[in-house]
């Protein structure tokens, strides 16, 4: 798989280095550094990590599956890869997180200001790459873009009201609008990767919406083993403070699903949760432990299953090129294959 990721970002990589170029050279700096390019001081960041490059290469394989030309897919591939870090740059604003990748976050290394900024110029400048695209299918590309937007802003804004939400009772948050919320804020743009490389490369319509569907099942996926992530991993994996869901009170889904099971662990953990002390190293090792033993932790493996298989019955529903057919099968199996 790593071979596949390489690449696709290989191929990415050109035009996203001439994207950030163009920005202002301040933002342009935040940017590389957001991207694991750059220190803080513009010199390159030999501790600093790209990620895995998944949505460059869901639109690099969309434009292959429908037998189109990888290289149709790149201004998709460099839109996506510049939502996804704007998006990830303004969500740790949003839920405090001071630590991404292992490093802080922008808006702890240039301040909430410029990291803010950063964000809308990575944002603009997503949209303009796809509008000047050399494409007879630019216009459906950049519509498709900007649902992904709405439903990336509305997912994130579901996700912040949550969290005034009580935990129990009729108002608390159900699963349904729990995968609701995490269609949009996770889902939404990894359907819009593999869905505008298929655009790019003058695919049926039909065809686009079943990658889509595809890669908004692996979103659902990805995002319950990032809640599981979230609650029981490893700070050194996952790059992020332990326990940093729980202490902020994230309606996550291994809390709600252990909550709605009801039971002795279940009103432990409203007690805990709805204290308005904050959780102490202790108190959010045993909010952990009782949501794994209310059944949260299994369920929500459960639930990235169910959608991860939702995701290559997708794929397999729909004609395509069987090499790249197969290597998205590999990418989702892999991109689920983190410490879970
Ligand atoms: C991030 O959601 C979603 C977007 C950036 C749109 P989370 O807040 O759950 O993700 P992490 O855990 O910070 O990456
Ligand atoms: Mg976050
Ligand atoms: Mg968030």
């Amino acid at each position: 798989m790593a071979r596949v990721l390489e690449r696709c970002r290989d191929l990415t990589r050109p035009a996203l280095v001439d994207a950030v170029g163009r920005l202002h050279p301040w933002i342009g700096e935040m940017s590389a550094y957001a991207l694991g390019w750059a220190d803080p001081t513009g010199r390159p960041d030999p501790g600093g990590s790209e990620g895995k490059g998944v949505r460059q290469a869901l639109a690099v394989l969309g434009a292959e599956a429908v037998g189109a030309d990888a290289a149709d897919a790149v201004p998709g591939a460099v839109a996506v890869e510049l939502v996804h870090t704007f998006s990830l740059l303004h969500d740790d604003i949003m839920d405090a997180d001071g630590l991404r990748r292992q490093r802080p976050a922008v808006w702890k290394a240039y301040g909430t200001g410029p990291a803010v900024l950063a964000g809308d110029a990575l944002h603009a400048q997503a949209v303009t790459v796809l509008a000047e695209a050399p494409s007879r299918h630019t216009g459906a590309a950049v519509r498709r873009l900007c649902w992904a937007l709405n439903a990336l802003v509305s997912g994130q804004a579901e996700d912040l009201r949550f969290e005034e939400r009580p935990w129990y009772g009729p108002g608390a948050v159900g699963p349904g609008q729990y995968r609701s919320m995490a269609e949009g804020k996770t889902g939404a743009l990894l359907g819009c990767a593999l869905a505008l490389g298929a655009v790019l490369g003058g695919a049926p319509e039909r065809t686009v919406t079943a990658l889509d569907r595809a890669g908004r099942h692996l979103g659902l996926a990805f995002q319950a083993v990032d809640d599981i992530l979230g609650i029981w991993g490893d700070p050194v994996v996952t790059g992020k403070p332990v326990h940093a869901d729980l202490r902020r009170r994230k309606k996550t889904y291994p809390v709600l699903v252990a909550l709605a099971g009801g039971g002795e662990a279940a009103h432990e953990l409203v007690t805990l949760l709805s204290s308005p002390r904050p959780l102490d190293d202790a108190s959010a090792e045993l909010v952990a432990a009782l949501v794994e033993e209310a059944g949260g932790r299994a369920a929500t493996r459960d639930e990235a299953r169910r959608h991860l298989d939702g995701a290559h019955r997708a794929l397999r529903d729909t004609p395509l090129a069987h090499t790249a057919a197969r290597e998205l099968d590999a990418l989702f199996t892999h991109v689920l294959d983190r410490t879970w």
